[in-house]
């Protein structure tokens, strides 16, 4: 009898928990308050209704979110084709570094885009913007490190859940039309969302951080140079940067900044370093382990022709890097610059014929000594990514590890590629990938074989390499937005 009686009151308690549970998500309109900012010389109004947590038991007082909504919506008119109805809802990440990423609020001077950010272009073009902050690698609760992977992705997908639970008591937004954009570690965390909808190897996180009950799946995904694949990205680097051995850091790896922005905004180390004997003898490793990767993925371009490097690096897949090098100088031929003093490509009459990849790590920079990720010394940002609890940093490659690693599991959940095709998985209908032909942050190769491996499963793929950009993101917003049209409408 008295195990019956503790039994009921348990099972009153857990009912009234999940009440309370699922009550904390409902969104409160009344606590929206009418903002003006000005975009493009354009008045924009908007609803803004901020600091919302976006799961019911949170990890860290920073889990919430802010929804942003075009004034016009409330009133019933419609801007640029949408309505209250059709209105994408655009969710953008502020993480940077694999830190903590804060909501991105519509502000009128970004440095970033060099004015109106994403999120005010994006409600002067008609969408509903909403912005979750985002645990990251030194993010603490009671002393203990709760940001670590896997749990920006778990983030991420908590703020979609919460959205589709919501989408009734939103004033606008089509929670079928959500778009995630992101840069660098944000670039890689958009990459992600976009890859690994419903998987089910995150519901148990999910679950303990009180999340909706609802699909995490979305419809488009923009990345911004990702930082992903991490367990292979040494590997594709050196198969680009080795023989430069010269180098020079990002300030924030040397002094980790304090906040993402930061980390968004590094200023560039002047003084360069030259590898020791040990760094460049991993190298080799490294360069010498790409081919074997790659040839496993088994991937083809656009006209079915498979992608290969035979054993010095050398193939298909190199003339497919190639040519989106050549893609890009010819883009900004066509558009007047002046690349006579490039020495790496090579130009006939107007056109862009080759590129020497050769001479192209002595003229755009080596950043990182190898391994450019998984350090020797467990001394960068995506070591302490995978650290532990107590904030122990861990290996994440097994190309030169077989100690220290992190959870196999975690660092599975953390790689879009692993889920591509997969059954249990709905992958975003659209990628918008840029990697800028000056970014050293991590090779070309990373985001082209994830844009060859989604196309090779039939997702609609826009990759491109701008011109002369380096590591860096939203600085094409009108073309981004045009892109967001064009698969929305
Ligand atoms: C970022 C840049 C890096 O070079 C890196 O290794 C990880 C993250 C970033 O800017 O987010």
């Amino acid at each position: 009898m008295k195990n019956f009686f503790a039994a009921v009151i348990f099972m009153l308690g857990m009912a009234n928990f999940a009440c309370a549970a699922t009550s904390d998500l409902i969104f409160d309109s009344s606590i929206g308050v009418e903002k003006t900012l000005t975009c493009d010389g354009r008045e924009i109004k908007f609803m803004a209704y901020e600091n919302i947590s976006y799961v019911a038991e949170p990890a860290s007082e920073i889990q919430k979110l802010s929804v942003y909504i075009p004034a016009e919506y409330l009133r019933g008119e419609k801007i640029n084709g949408y309505s209250a109805e059709t209105a994408p809802i655009f969710l953008p990440n502020g993480v940077g570094g694999y830190m903590p990423g804060k909501i991105l609020a519509p502000v009128e001077n970004d440095r970033m885009s060099g004015g109106a950010n994403a999120s005010l272009v994006a409600l002067s073009r008609g969408l509903v913007v909403i912005s979750p902050a985002i645990r990251g690698r030194t993010t603490t609760m009671n002393g203990v490190y709760v940001g670590k992977a896997p749990a920006l992705i778990v983030d991420y997908k908590a703020a979609v859940r919460w959205i589709r639970f919501n989408r009734d008591r939103l004033p606008a937004g089509d929670v079928e039309k959500i778009i995630s954009n992101g840069t660098s570690a944000g670039g890689a965390l958009s990459a992600l969302l976009g890859a690994t909808g419903n998987a089910p190897e995150y519901q148990t996180y999910l679950q303990a951080l009180g999340a909706a009950d609802e699909r995490d799946d979305i419809f488009a995904s923009s990345d911004y140079c990702p930082i992903t694949n991490l367990e292979n990205a040494d590997t594709a680097y050196e198969w680009i940067f080795y023989g430069e051995t010269k180098y020079f850091q990002a300030m924030w790896q040397l002094m980790p900044p304090t906040d993402s922005e930061a980390a968004n905004n590094p200023v560039p180390v002047k003084k360069s370093s030259e590898m020791t004997a040990e760094e460049i003898r991993v190298s080799k490793i490294l360069r010498d382990a790409f081919p074997k990767y790659l040839n496993s993925l088994n991937l083809r371009d656009e006209h079915g022709k498979i992608l290969t490097l035979d054993k010095n690096g050398n193939g298909s897949f190199k003339n497919f890097i190639k040519k989106k090098y050549i893609e890009s100088a010819q883009k900004a031929l066509d558009n007047g610059e002046d690349l006579s003093g490039v020495d790496w490509i090579k130009i006939k009459k107007g056109r862009v014929v080759d590129v020497d990849l050769k001479k192209y790590p002595a003229a755009v920079t080596r950043m990182k000594a190898a391994p450019a990720f998984d350090k020797l010394d467990l001394s960068s940002g995506e070591n302490d990514e995978f650290g532990d609890e107590m904030n122990n940093p861990r290996h994440f490659s097994e190309v030169l590890f077989n100690e220290n690693l992190a959870d196999k599991k975690i660092i599975a959940m953390l790689n879009p590629m692993n889920f591509i095709g997969r059954e249990d998985v709905t992958t975003a209908k659209h990628f918008r990938i840029r990697h800028g032909a000056a970014d050293r942050d991590t090779s070309l190769a990373i985001p082209a074989i994830f844009a060859l491996k989604l196309q090779n499963n039939g997702v609609d793929v826009d990759f491109f390499s701008p011109w002369a950009q380096g590591h860096g993101g939203d600085y094409d917003l009108d073309e981004l937005f045009d892109w967001i049209d064009s698969v929305c409408k």
